[in-house]
This record gives C-alpha cells, sequence and structure tokens, in this order.
C-alpha cells in the first residue's frame, strides 16, 4: 500500500504493515499493553510530544487501533513514516477541532509493548472528558512548560488522575531546549512539582526533563543535552513500569457475574469479567452479598478449559455446590470477600448539564449491578483549581464533590483505590438514560451495616388477609385545584362503604404535619414525595388501601414510588384538569398570586409539572363530574 513516491519506511514496523498485515497484527497481540493519559494543553508542546512519541516509535492512526483491537484486517494508508512537523500540524488541528467533544486515542508500539494514549483536552471545562481518558489508564503524562513551570491546570490535572486510580505520574519537563538544558530549572520544577504531589497523596513521580521538539530524553537517556540527568528516557520508562493488569493480579480474586450460562440442565456456568485476582479449579470462593459458598470446578473459554483465570480475562466459571447466583452477585475468593452496603460515601463527578437533585432516584451503575440510587446534599464541592473546600447544595456540569449515596438494595463493592472495577460506578437518569455522573466510593457508611432488618413475624399478606383485600396505593396526580383531595375524597367514601379499609394522604394536610419543614422547591417537593411514598409503602405493608392526593410534578419520583412497592400495586390516577381550567376555578386564590409574583415556584406557572405517560387510570375533568370520576376509578379498581 505504499506508494511508489512515499518515503522510504523508517522502520522495519513498516514493510511488514505493508506486507503482511497478519504477521504485524500477531506480533502486537502478545505485548504488554500499556494505557496512559497525557496531560498539559497545546501551548506546554503536548502535541509535539505525542507526536514525537508516534514518529520515534510506530505511529498507527485510530482507524487502524480499531483494526487491531477487532483483530480485523482493516488499516488505514496513514503507516507510512511522514514528516514529523506535518504530524505535529495534523494532530494539534485534529485536538482542536474535537475539543470539545472527547478524548482522541493514539496508538503506538516499540519493541517491547503496546500504547494506547488518550489525549483529553486540558481545560477545566472538560472535566468530563478527562474522567473517561484516566478512569482505564495505568499512568499519567503531566506536562509542564520548563519556562512556566507547575501552574494551576499542573495541579488540576493530577488531582483528577490521583481521583481517578492513576498511581504512576510522569512529570515531563518539556521544552528543554528553551532554557539551555539547565539542570537548576528542571531540578527546581521536579522538586515544587513533588512537593505538591505529596500533598495530595500521589506516590510515585517520575520526573524527566524533555524536549519533544528536539526529541531529548525521549527515547534514548541521557541525551548528549543533559549529560547530569540519571535518570530513564520517557519511552523507556513507559516500557517498563509496573502495569495496573499485574496489580489487579495480586489482589484477592473477584469475578463480577455478567449472566448465568444454562445451555442444560447439566451444566451451569457463570460467566463474567475477572476484576481482580486470579483463580484455579479446587479454589474456595463465596457469592456476595448473599455469603454463601463453594468452590470453583472449572474454568471454561470459548478456547477450552483454564488451569488459572487472572484479571482482565473473560471466563465462565462452574462451582462444585449448586448454590443461588445470579446477575450482580459477586464471586470472590472466600476468605477476603467485597462488603456489601446500601450506603456508603463517594467522590462525584457531574458530567450533566442539568443540575444534580439531591434525593432523586438515578439508575446507578457499578460493574455488572444496576439499582436505583439517591445523591444525599454534598457535604462539599472541591475547586478543582485550588483544590479547596466549597459549600455547595448541588453539583453541576463538570463539578466534583462528597457525598452520601443510598441504593435501594445493598450492592457488592470496593473501595475505589482497592479496586477501580468494584469502586467505580456512573450514575444515570431515569428518564432520559443519559449518563449524568461518574462515581468513586470512598467507604461504606457504618450506619448501614449495624442498622439490619428486623424480619418480621406477621407478613404483609397476613394483614392484608385480616382485612380480607389486597392492598394497592392509589395515586392521585394533577395540577394544583385540578380536583384530585375532591375526587380522591369521594373515592374514599365509596370504598369504605364497601367495607375497604382505606386511608387518605393529602398533600395540604402532610405539609401542615410530617412535611411541616418543606417548601416549594425542586428539592423539597422530592424530598415531599419521597416520605409520602415511604408512609404510603408502610401503610400498604399494614394491609390498607392508601390513597394520596399530592401534585407530585415530577415523573422520576412518582416512579420512584411506583418502584418501593410489589408490582401491580402501585395506580397512578392522572386527574387531568388543563391549566387555563384550574386557573379560571382558582379555588384558593393560588394562582392569582402567583400571577402577580407573590408566590415563587408556583406548579404550571413557574415550576413545571410533568404528566404521566402511561397512567393506569386517566381522569378528564372537562368530561366527567368529580362524582362519576370517582365511579370509574372504583369500578376499575374491582375489575
Ligand atoms: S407537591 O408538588 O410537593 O406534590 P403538594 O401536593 O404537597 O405539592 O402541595 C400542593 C399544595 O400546596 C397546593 O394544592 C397548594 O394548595 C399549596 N401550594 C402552596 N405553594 C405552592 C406552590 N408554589 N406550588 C404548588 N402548590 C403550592
Amino acid at each position: 500500500m505504499a506508494d511508489a513516491d512515499a518515503p522510504e519506511p523508517a522502520y522495519q514496523a513498516d514493510a511488514l504493515i505493508a506486507e503482511d498485515i497478519d504477521a504485524y497484527l500477531a506480533l502486537h497481540q502478545n505485548k504488554e499493553l500499556l494505557r496512559f493519559l497525557t496531560c498539559g494543553s497545546v501551548d506546554d508542546g503536548k502535541s509535539t510530544l505525542i507526536g514525537r512519541l508516534l514518529y520515534d516509535s510506530k505511529m498507527i492512526f485510530e482507524d487502524q487501533l480499531i483494526a487491531l483491537e477487532a483483530d480485523s484486517k482493516r488499516v488505514g494508508t496513514q503507516g507510512q513514516a511522514i514528516d514529523f512537523a506535518l504530524l505535529v500540524d495534523g494532530l494539534a488541528a485534529e485536538r482542536e477541532q474535537g475539543i470539545t467533544i472527547d478524548v482522541a486515542y493514539r496508538f503506538f508500539a516499540t519493541e517491547k509493548r503496546k500504547f494506547i494514549v488518550a489525549d483529553t483536552p486540558g481545560h477545566e471545562q472538560y472535566t468530563r472528558n478527562m474522567v473517561t481518558g484516566a478512569s482505564t489508564a495505568d499512568l499519567a503524562v503531566i506536562l509542564v512548560d520548563a519556562r512556566k513551570g507547575v501552574l494551576v491546570q499542573t495541579r488540576r490535572h493530577s488531582y483528577l488522575a490521583h481521583l481517578l486510580g492513576i498511581r504512576h505520574f510522569v512529570l515531563a519537563v518539556n521544552k528543554m531546549d528553551l532554557v539551555d538544558y539547565e539542570q537548576a530549572v528542571f531540578e527546581q520544577i521536579a522538586a515544587s512539582y513533588r512537593a505538591f504531589a505529596d500533598t495530595i497523596g500521589i506516590e510515585e513521580v517520575t520526573a524527566i526533563p524533555i524536549s519533544g521538539f528536539k526529541g531529548d530524553n525521549i527515547t534514548q537517556a541521557p541525551s548528549a543535552n543533559t549529560p547530569w540527568y540519571d535518570g530513564p528516557s520517557l519511552i523507556h520508562h513507559l516500557e517498563t513500569v509496573e502495569l495496573e493488569s499485574a496489580a489487579a493480579q495480586a489482589r484477592p480474586f473477584r469475578m463480577p457475574v455478567q449472566w448465568v450460562n444454562r445451555p442444560n440442565l447439566d451444566f451451569r456456568g457463570f460467566a463474567g469479567l475477572v476484576a481482580e485476582g486470579t483463580a484455579k479449579p479446587g479454589d474456595a470462593v463465596r457469592v456476595v452479598p448473599s455469603g454463601k459458598t463453594s468452590t470453583i470446578k472449572s474454568i471454561v473459554t470459548l478456547d477450552g478449559q483454564l488451569d488459572e483465570a487472572v484479571a482482565g480475562q473473560s471466563v465462565t466459571l462452574t462451582l462444585a455446590d449448586e448454590i443461588d447466583c445470579s446477575r450482580g452477585d459477586v464471586i470472590a475468593a472466600a476468605d477476603a470477600p467485597p462488603e456489601a452496603s446500601d450506603q456508603f460515601e463517594a467522590t462525584l463527578v457531574w458530567m450533566s448539564d442539568e443540575k444534580l437533585i439531591p434525593g432523586r432516584a438515578y439508575w446507578l451503575k457499578l460493574a455488572t449491578q444496576t439499582v436505583g440510587a439517591t445523591v444525599h446534599e454534598p457535604k462539599y464541592e472541591i475547586d478543582v483549581n485550588s483544590l479547596e473546600h466549597l459549600a455547595s447544595k448541588t453539583l453541576g456540569l463538570n463539578a466534583i464533590g462528597v457525598a452520601e449515596i443510598t441504593t435501594d438494595r445493598p450492592i457488592v463493592f470496593e473501595a475505589y483505590d482497592k479496586s477501580r472495577q468494584l469502586g467505580g460506578f456512573i450514575l444515570i437518569d431515569k428518564l432520559t438514560n443519559g449518563t449524568v455522573g461518574a462515581g468513586m466510593i470512598h467507604f461504606s457508611l457504618r450506619r448501614a451495616q449495624n442498622v439490619h432488618w428486623q424480619a418480621l413475624e406477621i407478613t404483609r399478606e397476613q394483614h392484608a388477609a385480616l382485612k380480607n383485600q389486597k392492598p394497592a396505593v392509589l395515586w392521585f396526580t394533577g395540577l394544583s385545584g385540578s380536583g384530585k383531595s375532591t375526587i380522591a375524597n369521594l373515592v374514599e367514601k365509596k370504598l369504605h362503604r364497601m367495607n375497604r379499609h382505606t386511608f387518605l394522604l393529602d398533600g395540604d394536610n402532610v405539609r401542615h404535619a410530617l412535611n411541616k419543614d418543606l417548601g416549594f422547591t425542586e428539592a423539597d417537593r422530592i424530598e415531599n414525595i419521597r416520605r409520602v411514598g415511604e408512609v404510603a409503602r408502610l401503610m400498604a405493608d399494614a394491609g390498607l388501601i392508601v390513597i394520596t392526593a399530592f401534585i407530585s410534578p415530577f415523573r422520576a419520583e412518582r416512579e420512584m414510588v411506583r418502584h418501593m412497592l410489589p408490582e401491580g400495586e402501585f395506580v397512578e390516577i392522572h386527574i387531568d384538569t388543563p391549566l387555563a381550567l384550574a386557573e379560571a376555578r382558582d379555588v384558593k386564590g393560588l394562582y392569582k398570586k402567583a400571577r402577580a409574583g407573590e408566590l415563587k415556584n408556583f406548579t404550571g406557572i413557574d415550576s413545571p409539572y410533568e404528566e404521566p405517560e402511561r397512567p393506569e387510570i386517566r381522569i378528564d375533568t372537562t368530561a366527567v363530574t368529580p362524582d362519576e370520576a370517582a365511579d370509574l376509578i372504583v369500578d376499575k379498581l374491582i375489575r
């Protein structure tokens, strides 16, 4: 594929790519892979450095990386040696165009290892991109300009990289040619960086004086210009630093179960990616959270049985005993199992334009587990430039903060600094399905471990049986003045007459007592509905038919309550009255006040109402009277 006019291939690899791509791919397949991140801005010479690494080793562009990873034969045409300056210009331009979008991944390889460089935009507003690039990296190259030294952004990048679990840091003091290769300049920058790194807990820093432009100490060290330097060249360091995958193998065994493979009655295997450690047939294992133990019978892969499974491998385990184990469980070393908890503290990086809403239910995904989770009001937000802790009630786009999180059932986890796989999670908006945040678990909260469920002797079924009814929660929702309370009252009366045990919870009343500390901000309304949901659940557990009349303007919270109850017990009833009509009636005179600006956050005026998409029952109050509406509802219930 090299055309006749192309410059001579600089390396053997070029010829190999051109002539025998299969041999080339095979050559790389067995090499260790180091993933690293470059931090710094274009001004610091980031593109030049990356260009230099690609140029001095064997550059391969992204499309070829995909080809390599997928082991396919698709290879781009850019594999030949090209002019260094052109290459750097190209990289810089590409970076600028892509700056708001994403992380650029570049691939290169040397004799010893292959490398994936995540090139992330350096500005503060792209924190979330850095999260993407850093969460799988083994090492971070922190680039500083020898003329400028350690800057605010150097500290920000280092802090984030450390936060995301990177253990190995290279301080590349670049543009040494522009300071006459002065040892004192290098030493002073290295010392000031080390002092900072110490304060945030970075344990390993390798400082290297380089010139990306001239090539000093990139492949060989010391360069003739820095005879005083006695450390490794950048490439040599990248080729020899300990890989995260090697460290992971040394930790206790953990495999989050992805799916249960049961092709026939004789075979039951648990498939997943080994997150940590190694395991052999005969090893004792424990399934968490159930705590059941067994031993590994066999380790199966597409290529046959293995004597050992190691971190990073996808395998299917069979166990010696028939024990319960399903997707989301973790199979772990029996004597060193991970914890399970439903409350923990974590650092969160917010990645959405929509602010964090404390109290709202999000999906939390950790390894193969997906659970409902709510985030409490942050303890503090971290100013990524000064590293100061600031008081904050929420987190906006790119903000980082520490908060407590409660999940709706216990999840198996480890502290992020022990395991990125079991300590890192993402939060997902339940309605849009978009990822809104990433988190790193610190520890579980002791109160979650110490407050246990008390097993109750009389079950909810027994409570209901005595009352001769099926419990339910009739959840009325609609605008203020839509007629919720009126219809709910009529429904209760009719049910009562039919000897049903009911209880009505009404917004105006509950807000005078249980929820008198709450107002009408978004957060307060969410807490209002959460509490009412919990009370309704308890009452349903007691066997009652619970009727609630709250505006409950947000879909997410109504869905949250739906999921608190057994399937079929939550009946959403939309009292559908057009805003104009509710406002015209204005039973309590509140719309008038809201229009006059005397009442803030009024639903329908300056606070949203999200209509139910698929309510079990919809009442069009322009078409039926309250009494007819109540009959409709009771009829539907009986049926
Ligand atoms: S909810 O939004 O949190 O579900 P809830 O049903 O408890 O509201 O309370 C609504 C009642 O509070 C309304 O019927 C009205 O009487 C009163 N109210 C006072 N201020 C507001 C407001 N800003 N928005 C809506 N209702 C308000």
